[in-house]
């Protein structure tokens, strides 16, 4: 997607075989591209969440383990180890790093550098594509609002756009694809505390694009759903379950219970990597990411005259717990939005797109 009139990437290769991201806990105050030069800086960045959102972290792992290769061939067991303990709750990072070793451990040490790089590349061009084919399977749900009352409000959390991927986005590439076709779609942006990624990321993305956006607190969501005001909620996720349950940054729940009560319908946009068919109860098997509780006393901003600061907001001594996700069980789904099209929130219909997966 654009920025400024310059088509990015989230992650990218240049000719000497470094990896560039952009790096996340920069924006929206700077557009920093950061260079990663090993494995190590790979999972560095992962694990900060200088890179973040399911996809995204997918294709960097897959970098990483190109980085590996480049470096020590004989390294193998010892980056996909590394790399997979960087982050627990999204399951693509385990999906990629599953289809390098599968490439990799049968081949020579001589020839594990090109065939990873080449790997990594297919994983994110892959990526983008399915990105895209989502946007195409989302746009009619936002098109049929639009021919029934004109203007569409959506509702979304944390960021699952092109930043959070490695272009498009998911939940944002429906609203790019109706904002580029002249479609009247405005997006209600939930903060997303403690890590704001709607606040700094998602409105930054929209911003970026033009499509016009407004922040809200995380608790505005149940009042504009009982006010009328939100049309559909589409957010993104980080693991499907076989059944159809979701993970997604915390407070996802939520939102999907006031869309029951209000009967505003609550749409989960994922590619293919973000499914885990050896999961069938997404409450009980999915591990939630727990994160430093400094995230929650403490926020990071900046200052009027352009300084960077970060401050506490809590009360000096109180702890504070820190899940980073939750789960939305299936019956709270309206459906899912995939590159193959759209479907339930069950086991059959998850099947009926996914037949290779049984
Ligand atoms: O902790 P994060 O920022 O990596 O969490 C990201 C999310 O929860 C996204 O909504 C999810 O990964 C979907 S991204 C297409």
């Amino acid at each position: 997607m654009k920025l400024n009139g310059t088509a990015y990437r989230s992650v990218w290769t240049e000719g000497d075989g470094d990896v560039r991201i952009l790096d996340q806990t920069k924006l929206p105050w700077e557009l920093d591209i950061l260079r990663l030069r090993s494995w190590e800086e790979a999972a560095h960045a992962i694990r900060t969440m200088q890179v973040r959102g399911a996809p995204l972290i997918g294709a960097v792992a897959a970098y990483g383990v190109a980085l590996a290769m480049r470096e020590d061939p004989s390294r193998l067991d010892e980056a996909l180890h590394t790399l997979a303990e960087t982050r627990p709750t999204a399951i693509n990072l385990r999906w990629a790093l599953e289809r390098q070793r599968s490439r990799l451990h049968n081949l020579p040490p001589a020839e594990r550098r090109e065939a990873a790089y080449a790997e990594a590349a297919e994983i994110a061009d892959d990526d983008a594509e399915t990105c895209r084919r989502i946007g195409e399977n989302g746009l009619p749900l936002l098109e049929a609002i639009a021919a029934r009352k004109g203007k569409v409000n959506v509702l979304t959390h944390c960021n699952a756009g092109w930043l959070a991927t490695v272009d498009w986005g998911t939940a944002l590439a429906p609203i790019y694809m109706a904002h580029d076709k002249g479609l009247d779609v405005h997006v209600w942006v939930d903060e997303t505390r403690p890590r704001n990624q709607g606040a700094a990321l998602t409105a930054f993305e929209l911003g970026g694009h033009g499509v016009p956006h407004t922040v809200v607190a995380d608790n505005a969501g149940g009042h504009l759903m009982q006010h009328g005001e939100v049309d559909i909620v589409i957010v993104g996720t980080d693991r499907v379950t076989r059944t159809g349950d979701v993970a997604n940054k915390i407070g996802t729940y939520l939102k999907a219970l006031a869309a029951k009560d209000n009967g505003v319908p609550f749409w989960v946009a994922l590619p293919h990597s973000t499914l885990d068919m050896e999961v069938r109860d997404g409450v009980a098997e999915i591990p939630i990411e727990e994160r430093a509780g400094s995230e929650v006393t403490e926020l990071t901003g900046r200052t009027a005259d352009g300084r960077i600061e970060t401050v506490r907001v809590a009360a000096e001594g109180s702890p504070a717990a820190n899940p980073a996700f939750d789960v939305t069980p299936s019956r709270l789904v309206t459906g899912l939005i995939t590159e193959r099209g759209r479907c339930a929130a069950n086991e059959a219909a998850l099947l009926a797109l996914y037949p290779e997966k049984a």
